[in-house]
């Protein structure tokens, strides 16, 4: 295995910088750190990590510039974006050392009355972390924050894509004063022997992992043999409904915001767009000049909307999907072509029907998919018709719709009327295969918590 590996900048094609690639070897060292780290880190107060945290929280924000270049070097997330990210990515960390303060405990009353009940929330252990390329630095604080709050040490394996992000957020975190065993950044090109020697190991408690639902399925196998805690935020499919009685403008403002956010490549992004008979060719004409109006281009140039795809293997998915649609029949209002490199126009396609791909798998490209219809059971019936339920949107001006629609969609997140749902205090995640387990909020840090009854008799 080669000691270093390349980070290539998506937008050039061009070398960014090499990382030294870890092995087999260097995870079970740093397994061992992170187990032997435990104690220590459990046992200071809640006021000490949260002390650490918050420092953390206050370097990131100040590294803004540097964080975000390195993320749009990497992975080619248009600048303005990436400064977004980084805040969105900061704001975990607070929400998060503030949080460490309020692991409460219960009592339960006993019917002895000799006995008292304490129920006790005890961090799970060492954490293992497997994080995306699309958002590279939100999604390791959406994971570290809660894990390093509750008292657990935690080791993330960032994508190969995408590790310099992670590795400028452990320099901060060891500025900050935090352990450099209870944080720690594993680089590798070579995945999945290093995420083995990870679940091979006992003493790591538990595996939290962003990334699709068919990698997420094998890296659940591999940690059941030692029975570990997982979490799993996989893929989605995200359906958005827009009702007849809409607000046209918001309605495209927010699918554009959704939809061509991360240039299409969010978990959470617009796939299909339901859009009801009597509105339909109004709001696909509007979409069509809001898309025609996007930027594409350097990632750098903070006036850029659509940056390039991340990889190779992206750009031929995103290909694919239309390639297939257009095949059986839809048709490009505005783009639908690819461009040079790794770009692809934003597309807005018309006319799309079951049987088309770009319906039934995640697409993580801009290309933006109209359905007609026209009943609200249609709509809804074909949005849960998937085997993901991750986040669904839906618009519309009738209240009693929107109770109705937004109870009967089978999503774990749904935005009435808000394309952009996604804030730290706020649980993130999916039914069915979109995943197990919930990220932000109160709900995130007991992800990272187990619970010790303990049962007093009195003498
Ligand atoms: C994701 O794509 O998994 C994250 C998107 C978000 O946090 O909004």
């Amino acid at each position: 295995m080669s000691p270093t590996f390349d980070v290539q900048n998506p937008a050039t094609g061009q070398r960014v910088q090499s990382v030294p690639n870890a092995g087999v070897a260097e995870a079970r060292a740093a397994a061992r750190r992170a187990i032997e780290a435990f104690p220590a880190w459990r046992d200071r107060t809640a006021y000490d990590r949260s002390a650490i945290l918050r420092r953390w929280f206050t370097l990131m924000i100040g590294d803004e510039d540097r964080l975000a270049r390195l993320m749009t070097e990497e992975m080619g997330k248009p600048i303005t974006e990436s400064r977004g990210e980084v805040k969105y990515a900061a704001a975990f960390v607070e929400w998060y050392a503030e949080e460490a303060k309020r692991v409460y405990g219960e009592t339960v009353p006993s019917q002895f009355a000799h006995k008292r009940l304490l129920v006790r929330p005890q961090p799970v252990g060492p954490v293992y972390a497997v994080t995306p390329w699309n958002f590279p630095a939100a999604m390791i604080t959406r994971k570290a924050a809660p894990a390093l709050a509750a008292g657990c040490t935690f080791v993330v394996k960032p994508a190969e894509q995408s590790p310099l992000t992670a590795l400028r957020l452990e320099e901060l975190w060891r500025e900050a004063g935090g352990p450099a065993e209870v944080f720690q950044v594993i680089a590798t090109s070579e995945p999945a022997a290093v995420s083995t020697a990870f679940f091979d190991e006992p003493g790591i408690r538990k595996l939290t992992f962003t990334g699709s639902t068919e990698v997420g399925v094998l890296l659940a196998a591999q940690a059941a043999k030692t029975v570990k805690r997982v979490s799993l935020e996989l893929g989605g499919h995200a359906p958005f409904l827009v009702f007849d009685d809409a607000d046209l403008d918001a309605a495209v403002r927010e699918v554009v915001l959704s939809k061509f956010r991360n240039t299409g490549q969010t978990c959470v992004c617009a796939n299909r767009i339901y859009v009801q008979a009597g509105i339909h060719d109004a709001f696909a004409s509007r979409l069509t000049e809001a898309v025609r109006a996007l930027r594409v281009g350097d990632p750098m140039d903070p006036a850029t909307n659509v940056g390039p795809l991340v990889d190779r293997q992206g750009h031929d998915k995103v290909s694919a999907h239309v390639d297939d649609a257009v095949s059986k029949g839809a048709r490009a209002l505005v783009g639908g072509a690819a461009r040079d490199g790794l770009y692809f126009d934003p597309t807005v396609l018309a006319d799309v029907r079951p049987g088309m791909r770009i319906l039934e798998e995640e697409t993580f490209g801009p290309i933006a998919p109209l359905v007609r219809f026209e009943r609200d059971a249609e709509a809804v019936a074909a949005a849960n018709g998937t085997p993901f339920g991750l986040a669904a949107y839906l618009w519309t001006r009738d209240l009693s719709r929107a109770f109705r629609v937004s109870e009967a969609l089978d999503f774990g997140i749904v935005g009435v009327n808000d394309g952009v749902p996604s804030t730290p205090q706020a649980p993130f995640g999916g039914v069915k295969a979109s995943g197990l387990g919930r990220e932000g909020g109160k709900w995130g840090i007991e992800e990272y918590l187990d619970l010790k009854y303990v049962s007093i008799a009195l003498g």
